[in-house]
C-alpha cells in the first residue's frame, strides 16, 4: 500500500530528500536534496528545459498549435527593484489569511486546519489538528476525548462528524479546539499576512532599502521583455521560460515538500497577439498536461481544473491548474502541480503605466490604480514595453499566457507515482515483498548499475570497464559488496531503470545480463553492445 509515511522514509533512507539543517533540529519549509533527489529534480528541469525550450523546433508547427513559434530562455536575479512588486500586485496582494492562537501562541493559516465537529452531551465543539489525512480521524477523536476528560471504556459517550473541514469553512470559530490549546475559543481573527520575504541592501539598511525575495520568476522575464525582443530578434508568439528558486514565508508549510517556503518554479511567459490568445491558452494547458503524462503521471491520478468564473481575475479569460491525487490528500482530492494563466496584457502595462486597478469596470481597458491624492498608486518604469509588428507595422501591447509550475512539486509527484510495492523472489527464490521506484527513465536519478556477480575471476574488471564506457554520458553506479539479490533491491528502490552483471559466462562467452527493473526479465547481451542497448532502452 502506496502512503505518506513509507515515500518521506524511503526519500530520507535513499537521499532523496533530507530536512534543512537537521541535525540543528530543522528549520520548517526548507528542504534539502540528498544525492539521488538532486539528480532527480536536476532530470525534471533537464526534461522540461528541453521539452520546452531548448528542443522546442520554431521551424514547425506542433501538433494543436495555431502557428510556429520561438522558445527563448532567461535567468533574471532573485532580488529585484522593489517596484517590481508594487507593480505586479504582489505588494498589496499577495497575502494568505492567517489566525494566531491566542494561548500556544502559534500561528496558522486559516484555510489549512482541519477538524471535525464532536459532540459530548450537549456540548459540541470543532477539534482542529494539523494530522495528516491518515491520522486525523484518530487525532481529532484523541483530543476530543482528552478535552471531555472521557475514559476509553466511555468512547461510545462521544460523537465525531463524518465531515473534515477547514477553519475557513466554518461561520464563527468560536467552539474552535485550536490544534495545540486545552481550552477553546483562543483564536484570534483572520489577518492578512504577506507572504515576501523582506531583506534589505547595503549596510545602512534603512526602509528605503527594503528589498524581496522573488516569491515567483515571472517578473523577471516580464521586466526583460524588452531586452529579449531587442537582443535576440524574437517574433510574436513567441515565449521566454526561466527555472530558479522562489520565496514565499507560507504560514504553514506542511505536507513534505509540497508547500515549502523556498522552491523551484519553471514558468514560461508566452507572448501573443490579443486575438489569438484563446487558442494559445488551450494550446498551453493541453500541452502542459499531456507533458506529465509522458514523464509517467498516471491519467487517474491527474486532472485538469478549469476555474470557475468567479475566480478568475476579470482581465483574464482563463485559467486552468493541473492537479495531481497526491497520497497526503483525502481520496477525491487534488493538489496543485502546475497553473496556466491567460494574463491578459496586465502584467506588462502595469510595469509600463503603473499598477493596473484590478477593479476596473469589466469589459473595459484597465485603468491605471490610483491613491487617494488621485496620483497613480504605484508607478511604472515608464519604458514603452509595447510590440510592433513588422510586417503590418501595428504596434500592441501583447497578451501572455502562462504555464507556471513547480519543480519540487512535480518531483513529489513523480516520486509517489513511482512508488510500487511488489513480489519479487529473493535470491533463494522464494517471494518477498519489493519496493520499487518505477520513475521514467529520462527522470530515474541513476539510469544503470553495474555488478560483478563475485569479487573474483576477473569479474569486478570487466564490469569495471562497462562502468567506465557507460559512466562518460549517464549516471551509472557501481556495486561489488554483498549479495547480488540485495543489490538489485538497493537499486529497485532508487529507481534504477537497469542493472548490468558480469558472472561466470561472461569470462567465457563475453556476454552480460541486463536486469529490467520493471519486468525483472534478463536478457544476455555481448559486452560491447552493452552501452549501444542501454541507450535504446533509455530512448
Ligand atoms: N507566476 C505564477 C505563479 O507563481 P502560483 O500558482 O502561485 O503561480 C506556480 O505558483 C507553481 O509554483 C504552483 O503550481 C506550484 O507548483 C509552485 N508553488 C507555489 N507555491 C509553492 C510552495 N509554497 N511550495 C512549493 N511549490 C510551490
Amino acid at each position: 500500500m502506496k502512503s505518506m509515511d513509507k515515500i518521506v522514509s524511503l526519500c530520507k533512507r535513499r537521499g532523496f530528500l533530507f530536512q534543512s539543517s537537521e541535525i540543528y533540529g530543522g528549520i520548517q519549509g526548507f528542504w534539502d536534496y540528498g544525492p539521488l533527489g538532486v539528480e532527480l529534480k536536476r532530470n525534471v528541469k533537464e526534461a522540461w528545459w528541453t521539452d520546452m525550450i531548448r528542443g522546442h523546433n520554431d521551424l514547425i508547427t506542433p501538433a494543436g498549435a495555431p502557428s510556429t513559434f520561438e522558445m527563448v530562455g532567461l535567468d533574471s536575479t532573485i532580488i529585484m527593484h522593489p517596484q517590481v512588486w508594487k507593480c505586479s500586485g504582489h505588494y498589496d496582494l499577495f497575502h494568505d489569511h492567517m489566525v494566531d492562537c491566542r494561548e500556544s501562541k502559534k500561528r496558522y493559516r486559516f484555510d489549512q486546519v482541519r477538524g471535525r465537529w464532536c459532540e459530548h452531551r450537549d456540548q459540541k465543539i470543532f477539534v482542529s489538528t494539523l494530522a495528516e489525512v491518515e491520522q486525523e480521524l484518530d487525532e481529532v477523536r484523541r483530543r476530543a476525548m482528552k478535552f471531555f476528560k472521557l475514559r476509553p471504556k466511555n468512547a461510545d459517550e462521544l460523537t465525531v462528524g463524518n465531515e473534515s473541514l477547514t477553519l475557513d469553512q466554518l461561520d464563527d470559530t468560536h467552539s474552535v479546539l485550536a490544534p495545540d490549546a486545552k481550552s477553546l475559543d483562543t483564536l484570534t481573527e483572520p489577518r492578512e499576512f504577506n507572504l515576501m520575504f523582506k531583506t534589505t541592501i547595503g549596510a545602512l539598511g534603512g526602509e528605503e532599502d527594503a528589498a524581496f525575495l522573488r516569491p515567483e520568476t515571472a517578473q523577471g522575464i516580464f521586466v526583460n521583455f524588452k531586452n529579449v525582443v531587442d537582443s535576440s530578434r524574437v517574433k510574436i508568439p513567441f515565449g521566454i521560460g526561466q527555472i530558479g528558486k522562489s520565496f514565499r514565508n507560507e504560514i504553514t508549510p506542511r505536507n513534505f515538500t509540497f508547500r515549502s517556503r523556498e522552491f523551484e518554479q519553471m514558468e514560461i511567459e508566452f507572448f501573443c497577439r490579443p486575438d489569438q490568445s484563446q487558442e494559445w491558452y488551450r494550446y498551453w494547458r493541453d500541452r502542459r498536461l499531456a507533458w506529465y503524462k509522458t514523464l509517467g503521471l498516471s491519467d487517474e491520478s491527474l486532472i485538469m481544473r478549469e476555474h470557475h468564473v468567479e475566480e478568475l481575475a476579470h482581465y483574464s479569460v482563463g485559467t486552468a491548474d493541473i492537479e495531481y491525487a497526491f497520497p497526503f490528500l483525502p481520496p477525491g482530492e487534488y493538489g496543485e502541480l502546475e497553473g496556466i494563466a491567460h494574463r491578459g496584457d496586465f502584467d506588462l502595462r502595469s510595469h509600463m503605466e503603473g499598477k493596473l486597478d484590478p477593479n476596473s469596470p469589466p469589459g473595459e481597458p484597465m485603468k491605471v490604480e490610483l491613491n487617494e491624492h488621485g496620483k497613480p498608486k504605484h508607478r511604472g518604469s515608464g519604458k514603452d514595453l509595447s510590440y510592433r509588428d513588422e510586417v503590418t507595422n501595428e504596434k500592441f501591447v501583447p497578451h501572455v499566457i502562462e504555464p507556471s509550475a513547480g519543480a519540487d512539486r512535480g518531483v513529489l509527484a513523480f516520486l509517489c507515482e513511482a512508488y510500487t510495492e511488489d513480489e519479487a523472489p529473493d535470491e533463494n527464490g522464494e517471494m518477498q515483498v519489493r519496493t520499487v521506484m518505477k520513475l521514467h527513465p529520462r527522470l530515474a536519478p541513476v539510469k544503470a548499475a553495474v555488478f560483478p556477480l563475485v569479487k573474483k575471476d576477473g569479474m569486478p574488471e570487466v564490469a569495471q570497464e562497462i562502468y567506465g564506457e557507460l559512466k562518460q554520458s549517464m549516471n551509472v553506479f557501481y556495486d561489488e559488496k554483498g549479495a547480488v539479490g540485495r543489490r538489485y533491491r538497493r537499486q529497485d528502490e532508487a529507481g534504477t531503470p537497469y542493472c548490468i552483471t558480469v558472472d561466470t559466462d561472461t569470462l567465457t562467452d563475453k556476454t552480460v545480463t541486463i536486469r529490467d527493473r520493471d519486468t525483472l526479465e534478463q536478457t544476455r547481451v555481448k559486452i560491447d553492445e552493452v552501452a549501444a542497448v542501454i541507450h535504446t532502452l533509455l530512448r
